[in-house]
């Protein structure tokens, strides 16, 4: 059996354009039912803050893994200076059940999460011909960080400028050098949220403090979901879940939504209708929100993905049975 840790992790290194294409891949799994994913449970014990969930599933298609991510978030952990999110993930032969790989996967989850927004900025980016767009990221913790990483990415040189809010002030040399020009640093969520063309959320936060009219057009990524206050509903022409029976519970925006304005699974776009179909085709002009509970099949096909890269570069442990 195979272990990665986080230096064989960083060794090999991220290519969005291919994890972008494995999560594709995945949600083309979804489509064709080649897949398992039981609902996630949240593990909660004393201080009801903290949780740690299990998240198995099997992805068919090309990937043809089973496994299980087991993932905990400590809020406090910051103020330790530990991560507040940990975890490891076993991938096992989809045949034999064997498990073949135990993966640290702290960094590996946050760039999961950043492909899976990535693939619905490639999606936005085909109907938004804009020359130049602008980026907002509010929270800079790992999650928005990966995001920065992955935005100027893909955007190249159509990115106009990125304005990044967090609650305690940012630390620059987090950002590339060669963003260095591009990056502000500004005093309010409303600065980052006012001129973004694309807008991601990245943060812990409770309770939603979102509540101003988006900029037409914007592409509003709600990844930390509980910023946007229910009546956003009202802004957004388009609302896409990675999947409803997820995502409607835990306080996320989207559960309020269905609680105090009638927000319904058939009121929703899913991945596989924007990815799959062309359910966005004629939104150029429209505003359109993405809520992401982060889904268990994601994080196996790119444990699978990380694992044939370290096979193939000879990086990783191998671990007696
Ligand atoms: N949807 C998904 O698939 C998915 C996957 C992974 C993580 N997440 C979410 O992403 C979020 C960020 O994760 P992380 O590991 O970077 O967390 P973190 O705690 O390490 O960092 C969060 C950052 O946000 C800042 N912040 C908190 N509240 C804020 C607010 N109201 N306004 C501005 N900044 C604020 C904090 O100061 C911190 O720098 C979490 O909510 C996590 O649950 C979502």
């Amino acid at each position: 059996m195979y272990y990665l840790s986080k230096s064989d992790l960083l060794h090999i290194g991220i290519n969005w354009e291919e994890m972008i294409e494995k999560i594709k891949e995945t949600v083309y799994t979804l489509k064709d039912g080649d897949f398992a994913q039981p609902i996630k449970p949240y593990l909660r014990y004393r201080d009801v803050t903290n949780r740690i969930i299990a998240m198995p599933a099997f992805v068919g298609g090309k990937v043809s893994f089973s496994g299980i991510k087991w993932i905990a978030s400590f809020p406090d952990n910051i103020r330790r200076n530990i991560p507040r999110a940990n975890s490891v993930t076993i991938l096992n032969d989809a045949d034999t059940g064997v498990p073949a790989c135990i993966i640290n996967t702290s960094h590996v989850s946050a760039v999961r999460t950043a492909a899976v927004t990535g693939l619905v900025v490639k999606e936005y980016l085909q109907r938004n011909r804009q020359e130049k767009l602008t980026v907002g990221i509010i929270g800079f913790g790992p999650i928005g960080q990966q995001h920065l990483d992955m935005i100027s990415t893909l955007l190249g040189s159509r990115l106009h400028q990125v304005n990044i809010y967090d609650l305690k002030q940012p630390d620059r040399s987090l950002i590339p050098a060669a963003l260095q020009e591009k990056v502000n640093i500004v005093d309010t969520w409303e600065e980052a949220f006012e001129q973004a063309d694309i807008l991601m959320t990245c943060t812990v936060s409770k309770k939603p403090y979102i509540n101003k009219v988006p900029k037409k057009g914007s592409l509003q990524l709600n990844i930390s979901l509980r910023d946007y206050v229910p009546e956003f509903i009202n802004y957004a022409n388009h609302i896409v879940v990675d999947d409803w029976e997820e995502v409607c519970r835990e306080n996320t925006d989207i559960e309020v939504m269905h609680k105090t304005k009638g927000l319904t699974k058939s009121g929703t776009l899913s991945l596989v209708d924007i990815i799959c179909g062309d359910k966005l085709q004629n939104a150029a002009e429209e505003v359109v929100m993405f809520n992401p509970m982060g889904m268990a099949v994601f994080d196996i096909a790119t444990a699978a993905y990380f694992y044939e890269k370290a096979k193939a570069a000879g990086v990783g442990t191998v671990l007696a049975d």
